[in-house]
């Protein structure tokens, strides 16, 4: 499998995209909150590239059973439903919903992508899930040829890397090759994989130290830090398809498996929380 990683979304030219098979990476916040409005049962996530696209879009949808989200500066936007906070999408907020994002670069990389083969969704809370469909990925071509070709997209803050994402994409690669990276590596699946090697150990205090969790933390978002930095906490993976990002028919069914063990009262969270 011939794997790189870019680490900006406006880094990417339409030849480095086109043909490919895409892991878009937003770990704080947009993937991880679109991984957990899904799992809560959001029937879609529509990623749009800016409040005008949302407004447009949400207009053409009845507000009984579509939700408009996203923030500016972190912050929910003033009239909208949710922000970008994987914590506000409890199922009791979006089960059933068609739900309108737009953040400032997570939902963006999805909408500027030009001619993939196929695009899905990564953060920590799927990780392991992101690794299984790249070792069927592999398994299905070979011995046949080269392909496939994954690009993992980090996208970074305004134009540049951010750590959080690079430590994920490393993380992913550590995972897929059990360690043993095999040769002729691209430098961009290089450096992210060597960057999560040499902080892997203490990799939640790296992650405390990444300039957008500082700033989500300044912004009074520490939680959702935390909530991100789960580790295979949901093991889905959406996929984005004709605009719109989905789960697949089993995937769904694991969404609410994963729904209906959820705690239904502070007793059942006190003791889901101690175990
Ligand atoms: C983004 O898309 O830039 C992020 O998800 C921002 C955020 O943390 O809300």
């Amino acid at each position: 499998m011939n794997v790189d990683v870019c680490f900006s979304p406006k880094a990417l030219t339409e030849d480095a995209v086109k043909g490919k098979i895409v892991v878009v990476i937003d770990v704080l916040r947009a993937c991880s909150t679109i991984v957990t409005a899904l799992a809560h049962g959001a029937r879609e996530v529509f990623p749009v590239a800016d409040r005008g696209e949302a407004g447009r879009v949400a207009a053409q949808l009845d507000p009984e059973t579509s939700l408009l989200g996203g923030e500016q500066g972190g912050q929910r936007i003033e009239g909208y439903g949710a922000g970008n906070s994987p914590l506000e999408y409890e199922p009791t907020l979006v089960a059933g919903k068609i739900v309108v994002l737009t953040t400032s670069n997570g939902t963006r990389a999805f909408t500027s992508l030009k001619g993939p083969a196929e695009t899905v969704v990564g953060c920590f809370l799927n990780l392991s899930r992101v690794v299984d469909f790249l070792r069927e990925l592999d398994e299905q071509t070979n011995g046949v040829d080269e392909n496939p070709h994954v690009l993992i997209l980090c996208v970074g803050h305004d134009g540049c890397a951010a750590l959080e994402d690079v430590l994920c994409a490393g993380m992913i690669l550590h995972r897929l090759w059990s360690g043993r990276a095999p040769s002729g590596l691209a430098d961009g699946a290089r450096i992210a994989l060597t960057q999560y090697r040499s902080v892997h150990s203490r990799l939640a205090r790296s992650l405390f130290n990444c300039a957008h969790t500082q700033r989500l933390i300044a912004l009074g978002f520490g939680d959702d830090v935390a909530y991100c930095a789960r580790v295979d906490a949901i093991p889905l993976l959406p996929r984005y398809d004709e605009n719109l990002l989905i789960l697949d028919v089993a995937d769904k069914e694991r969404a609410r498996e994963l729904v209906s063990a959820l705690p239904e009262n502070e007793e059942e969270l006190a003791e889901a929380v101690e175990v």
